[in-house]
């Protein structure tokens, strides 16, 4: 077994102005190793007040360290986070495997991920000029690009440190400064990064971090006057009430809210890749993935000999801890494995077929949270696990009569993250990719693209896009400034 220490050393207090403070209370949050039920650390509770001192801290920077620092020098400053986030790759890996559960060759990727965000945004700090405007000889007219304020990041549990850097990296590179909330399931690796930062230049106040619960810290911190920009990505639910309370002061928000992603297989596909691409889409990190490609929409002509093989391949996935890369880990909270059982039970009481999984299962020796992978034959679109997102490992299967229909089943639910397509015929590629509701389209692989790629939703999964050159329209704002002359 790992050594699991690396987490014992984490400073839990919230990080503020540049150091762990204490809360001056007792009132902390557990946070467990999924795979086994056990509590890893009590992590104290920033309030009201000390949110309200964290944000203070970032408006102080904003004007003050941060803008004084050139744009060059801000650069020079994100690659050593990158540097600094690889050089510790090895213990972040495992502190991120152990909180959330996942896969340590995915919490590896994770890091990595991290660690490029940091690359990709450092190189745009120097670049981020405007325009000049010609309105004739009696003008001058330009722009330019002002960081848009203190910005809010509310992180979920599914990917605790990408989210994290994804925000983070373009709102720094854009002069901006950063409260960040992390999840209260998976706090640990964003509590590491305090340092990270420190160590490699960042002047203090220019990221804070507060742990607690959506209600003790995520809510104090939207709704906070001084909050110019709350980037959020979790539940639709609670998306709606983020929005709600930053329309009270004006804030501008992005939104990555989930979805319900189709992944569509023609007869005329590449069968194996299309068989890879499946299983990478539905059981990375267990299912619990934004973009997870939770629907297979698949063509009546290969339909039965595909799923014969997608079966096979489902019986043969070793369950086990994180830690010890298994082909799938645990589910994050119990609360999220009862969500997950619920729903696969209400659809199979709805008439869906259960062809494999479908149950919650307890591993010797752990203890733990976890779900068997599951294949549904879902008889109408109108059932809960076609419709809801269920954030587990359980693909929904959808039979389409010919190309028309698939593309008429990829968008029968309130979501549009992603729409996946695996076919030989280009043109058919094409056309359902220019037309299906989604941000993004993955042709012929799924969880195509990354860090530079733009990345967003339309319908309920929301709007605003992270990630690539994209992502940093929402950290600063375009002042014109225009003379008579
Ligand atoms: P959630 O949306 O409630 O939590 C996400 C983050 O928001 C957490 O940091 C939480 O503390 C914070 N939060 C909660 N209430 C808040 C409030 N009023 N103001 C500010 N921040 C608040 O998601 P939850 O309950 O953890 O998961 C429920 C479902 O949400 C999942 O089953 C899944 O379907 C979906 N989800 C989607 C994610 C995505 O990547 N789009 C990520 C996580 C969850
Ligand atoms: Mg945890």
């Amino acid at each position: 077994m790992k050594d699991l220490a690396p987490h014992r050393h984490i400073d839990l207090k919230p990080f503020i102005d540049g150091a762990h403070v204490p809360t001056g209370n007792d009132a902390a949050v557990p946070t467990y190793d999924p795979a086994t039920g056990e509590v890893l650390a009590q992590v104290p509770v920033a309030d009201a007040a000390l949110v309200d001192r964290a944000v203070k801290s970032a408006k102080a920077a904003l004007k003050g360290a941060w803008a004084e620092i050139t744009p060059a020098e801000r650069g020079r400053i994100l690659f050593r986070v990158a540097q600094a986030i690889r050089s510790r790759a090895e213990e972040l890996a495992t502190v991120e495997s152990l909180d959330s559960g996942k896969p340590m060759r995915e919490a590896k990727g994770d890091i990595e991920t991290s660690a490029r965000y940091f690359e990709y945004y450092a190189g745009m700090a120097d670049k981020l000029q405007g325009d000049t405007i010609p309105l004739g000889k009696g003008f001058v007219s330009f722009t330019q690009h002002e960081p848009v304020g203190v910005t809010a990041h509310i992180i979920p549990w599914n990917f605790p440190l990408v989210t994290t850097t994804r925000g983070l990296a373009p709102a720094l590179a854009a002069g901006a400064t950063a409260v960040v909330k992390p999840a209260e399931q998976t706090p640990l690796t964003a509590l590491m990064l305090g340092t990270i930062l420190k160590d490699a230049g960042v002047p203090d106040g220019v990221v804070n971090i507060v742990c607690g619960t959506g209600a003790t810290t995520g809510a104090p911190l939207v709704a906070h006057p001084d909050i110019a920009h709350v980037t959020f990505t979790g539940s639709v639910a609670t998306g709606i009430s983020v929005m709600r309370s930053a329309a009270e002061h004006v804030a501008s928000v992005t939104m990555e809210l989930g979805g319900k992603s189709p992944v569509v297989v023609l007869d005329d596909a590449d069968q194996e890749a299309a068989l890879e691409g499946t299983l990478k889409a539905i059981f990375t990190n267990a299912g619990q993935v934004c973009s997870a490609g939770s629907r297979l929409v698949i063509e009546r002509g290969c339909a039965d000999a595909f799923i014969e093989k997608l079966r096979a391949r489902v019986r043969q996935i070793g369950i086990g801890r994180g830690i010890d890369d298994p082909g799938l880990g645990p589910i994050v909270s119990l609360q999220q494995l009862q969500k997950i059982d619920q729903i696969v039970t209400a659809s199979i009481e709805a008439g869906a077929g259960l062809l494999e999984g479908g149950k919650i299962l307890n591993p010797e020796g752990l203890g733990g949270w976890f779900y068997a992978p599951t294949l549904l034959k879902a008889a109408k679109a109108d059932m809960p696990a076609v419709q809801e997102e269920i954030f587990g490992p359980v693909l929904t299967i959808q039979i389409a009569d010919d190309f028309e229909h698939a593309c008429e089943l990829a968008e029968c639910t309130r979501f549009g993250l992603v729409a996946g397509i695996y076919t030989a015929d280009f043109s058919k590629a094409m056309r359902f990719g220019r037309s299906v509701s989604a941000g993004q389209v993955y042709i012929n692989q799924y969880f195509a693209g990354g860090v530079e790629t733009p990345f967003g939703g339309t319908k309920n999964s929301g709007f605003g896009r992270e990630k690539g050159l994209e992502a940093l329209r929402a950290y600063y704002a375009v002042k014109t400034i225009t003379a008579k002359i």
